[in-house]
């Protein structure tokens, strides 16, 4: 890295950390603020409030299915005040001549608010967030949410619909790639970095966009890993692993929320009333809106929870759902509800205070064409200082997972390497699904990093072997898997054979996860099995490169190759990311957000199950499976280094925790190898009996330390009773007093054990 991008990145960097340090949230609520949207709504028709819950595409159809309504009914209606939100509408140029028709022509001149899907990045791409949670590295990832903010506004558009902070345990579901995980701490801590680093500390800010903390609720649950499915928990599990990343939002200030496609124990969550009013707006106290995800009004109709659009609008409004994603259910319903007394007035004036709330905190009032301007737009999108540091997390969030005699790193005195694999020179699907504004096929691949650190000297012989897609691929257009063509075999071997070493590059093609890309199958797709096994066949001297959205079985390639390397969907620059990982400039640190299974019939896989009334193994009536073990291949919180850490058994401060009490827990870790590395020090508690059932463990802290080799340092966690809390039978969020068990290590299996109890 030069100098002038070092300081870039650096300037970047401290920016983000300086609008973290004082955070203001739509809950702080201005009395004067509060006052000016009294007024307004005073003014307001019953037209007018229902054009405020009105969200419509732009005039594209991108992420759902094709509007009813045409360009031009849309353009009247955003001129009589009926429309109060648009998503899709981008640009400088493009938001300001959306925004002139409700300014100019519309009678109370209420600002539009843009919404877009900036998932992880706007035009300069960071991992997918599956893969940036990989990183554990809570700075780099607000970091990471501050720049697609930084673009996502100079290019006009005030809000994103992220994070996604469902926790997500069904490798099958293909959004599992969107999100932090299965972890519900882990969620919430990654949850709120992004939160952070999209909303700044003023929302006011013109580099601030409002974020969105989605699906609520239960959408990861769905039955099956089918996407949309039927989902069935519990009151204690849905609050105490799908709610907590949900609440710790709303703790941190999320200016929205949005509500998810899936009924959960027979109530559409559009509807839910326990959801959205009792849970939501009543015992956390939250002051943002609700947006309906796209058309999920209308669904409940197909749910056979609604007969008709009527009855869904009624439902929603009634579940407090404040605004229709593209549905043209409130448009129609909400007018003729309160006029024949099905639904209250006051019901209404809620929802439009919470959006007006919104609209003001990010200063649309006062300037509605703020975010729209083309200078800014021109300066902040897509710089190196940007695409800089989507390097620096894509490196972060690598998983060594397997490394046999040190297989890794290569040394750049190789004589010769081969590069292979269908991913291998893919400029493409390093991007993700859920891409943006990237420009596609404009990431360093994988091909194009060893070249620029290998340079000249060392021959590379690059075949692709086969294709893993085929014909056209696009969000909106469902992936064709190449099966059968293996012609490109005979090149993929013959480059193998005359190389040292082997890298290949296989996985899932970009397309293969985000919304409605389930599988069945998580083993490698297509011929690439069979690719591998042909390679290997010649040299068995391969470090598998993976790229993917999504946890996938690696038992077979496990047995065959002595390095894997997790790589994800890395961003504009994961070439080189990879590159500096596989040749040891950079040593890799992550760790799995996901425990990766055997085999498919393992799913739905978590480390923090609860046990059950019998053993996992032994005697005969046991609660396992016959043909394969319980446990993941590798297990959530795992990841390799170059180096070795030692663990010291755990010291506590006390054997006892009080009510208004804290409790030290301390390990020492060494760095016992030989080069420097960075180690993240996971902390999990267990109740070990309580009114519900507990989980084995539960991570509940975790630290990252650099470590010299031979350097020793003590990691200390702080256990206070809120450590402990959880939503208990009394139906509240309390510590009770009892048996704990506290262990902290290396990842979710490995770790050292002490005891304590709290009275
Ligand atoms: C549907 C998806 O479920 C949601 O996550 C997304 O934000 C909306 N479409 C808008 O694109």
């Amino acid at each position: 890295m030069n100098t002038t991008k070092a300081l870039l990145s650096l300037m970047v960097l401290a920016f983000a950390t300086q609008l973290a340090s004082a955070q203001k949230g739509v809950n702080d609520l201005d009395p004067v603020t509060e006052r000016k949207i009294d007024s307004i709504i005073n003014l307001m028709t019953l037209k007018e409030k229902m054009g405020q819950m009105v969200q419509y595409n732009g005039s594209f159809d991108l992420t759902g299915a094709p509007s009813e309504i045409d360009g031009n009914t849309k353009l009247q209606k955003l001129r009589a005040g009926e429309v109060g939100s648009m998503l899709n509408v981008l640009t400088a140029a493009g938001t300001r001549e959306a925004q002139e028709n409700v300014m100019k022509y519309s009678r109370l001149k209420i600002p539009l608010i843009f919404g877009y899907d900036v998932i992880h990045g706007y035009k300069t791409m960071f991992p997918v967030p599956l893969g940036e949670s990989a990183s554990w590295d809570l700075e780099a990832i607000e970091n990471g949410a501050r720049i697609a903010a930084v673009e996502t506004a100079a290019s006009g558009v005030h809000w994103t619909f992220a994070p996604m902070v469902d926790v997500s345990r069904d490798a099958r579901w293909g959004r599992i790639m969107e999100g932090g995980g299965e972890d519900p701490y882990l969620n919430s801590v990654i949850g709120v970095a992004r939160i952070k680093g999209f909303q700044g500390t003023d929302l006011s800010d013109v580099f601030s966009i409002a974020a969105c903390a989605k699906h609520f609720a239960g959408y990861g649950y769905g039955e099956g890993g089918r996407d949309y499915n039927t989902v069935n928990v519990g009151i204690s599990e849905l609050q105490n692993s799908i709610l907590m990343p949900f609440k710790a939002a709303a703790e941190a200030g999320v200016a929205t929320f949005m509500n998810s496609f899936n009924e959960i124990d027979g109530t559409p969550a559009t509807a839910s009333v326990y959801l959205q009013r009792e849970v939501l707006k009543k015992d956390w106290d939250y002051k943002g809106f609700v947006v309906s995800d796209w058309g999920s009004i209308v669904e409940m109709i197909n749910h056979g929870y609604a007969k008709d659009k009527m009855q869904a609008g009624e439902l929603a409004v009634k579940g407090g759902s404040d605004m229709d994603m593209e549905g043209l259910v409130y448009e129609e319903s909400l007018v003729p509800l309160v006029e024949n007394g099905s639904i209250d007035e006051a019901l209404l004036d809620d929802a439009v205070r919470r959006i007006l709330r919104v609209k003001f905190n990010l200063g649309l009032f006062e300037d509605p064409y703020k975010y729209s301007d083309e200078t800014r737009e021109a300066q902040n999108v897509y710089t190196e200082a940007h695409l800089e540091a989507s390097e620096d997390i894509a490196r972060k969030s690598i998983v060594l997972l397997k490394n046999e005699n040190n297989a890794l790193p290569l040394k750049t005195s190789l004589k010769s390497i081969a590069v292979i694999g269908p991913l291998a020179a893919d400029k493409d699907s390093p991007l993700g699904n859920w891409r943006a504004q990237a420009v596609p096929n404009s990431a360093v691949s994988v091909l194009e990093g060893i070249q620029n650190k290998l340079g000249a000297a060392v021959e590379i012989n690059y075949a692709k072997g086969a294709d893993l897609a085929i014909g056209e691929r696009a969000f909106i257009q469902p992936l064709k898997l190449n099966q059968t063509d293996t012609t490109g075999f005979a090149d993929a071997v013959a480059a193998a054979a005359k190389s040292e070493v082997v890298v290949m590059v296989l996985g899932e093609d970009a397309y293969q996860t985000g919304e409605a890309r389930s599988y069945t199958d998580i083993t490698l797709a297509g011929v690439q099995q069979e690719l591998l096994d042909a390679v290997h066949a010649v040299n068995e001297n391969i470090v598998l490169v993976l790229m993917n959205g999504r946890p996938l079985d690696l038992s077979k390639p496990n047995e065959q190759v002595p390095a894997i390397l997790e790589t994800w969907f890395l961003g504009s620059r994961a070439g080189n990311a990879i590159a500096d990982v596989l040749f040891g400039d950079y040593n890799p640190s992550g760790k799995l957000p996901v425990s990766f299974p055997r085999n498919v019939g393992q799913e739905p896989l978590y480390y923090n199950r609860k046990n059950t009334g019998r053993p996992s193994s032994d005697l005969i009536f046991y609660s396992g499976y016959e043909d394969s073990s319980i446990e993941a291949l590798f297990p959530f919180g795992f990841g390799l280094s170059y180096t070795t850490f030692e663990y010291s058994d755990i010291s506590l401060g006390a054997e006892t925790l009080n009510a208004d009490g804290s409790l030290t827990a301390s390990v020492s870790v060494t760095n016992t190898g030989d080069v420097a590395g960075k180690e993240t020090v996971q902390l999990y508690i267990r109740d070990l009996f309580a009114s519900k059932t507990r989980p084995i463990k539960e991570l509940r802290d975790f630290k990252q330390i650099e470590l010299e080799p031979g350097e020793s340092k003590t990691v200390t966690f702080v256990i206070t009773p809120k450590t402990l809390e959880f939503y208990s039978a009394n139906n509240i969020w309390e510590t009770e007093p009892g048996d704990f068990e506290v262990m902290i290590g290396t990842n979710s299996m490995d770790l050292k054990k002490a005891a304590f109890s709290y009275e």
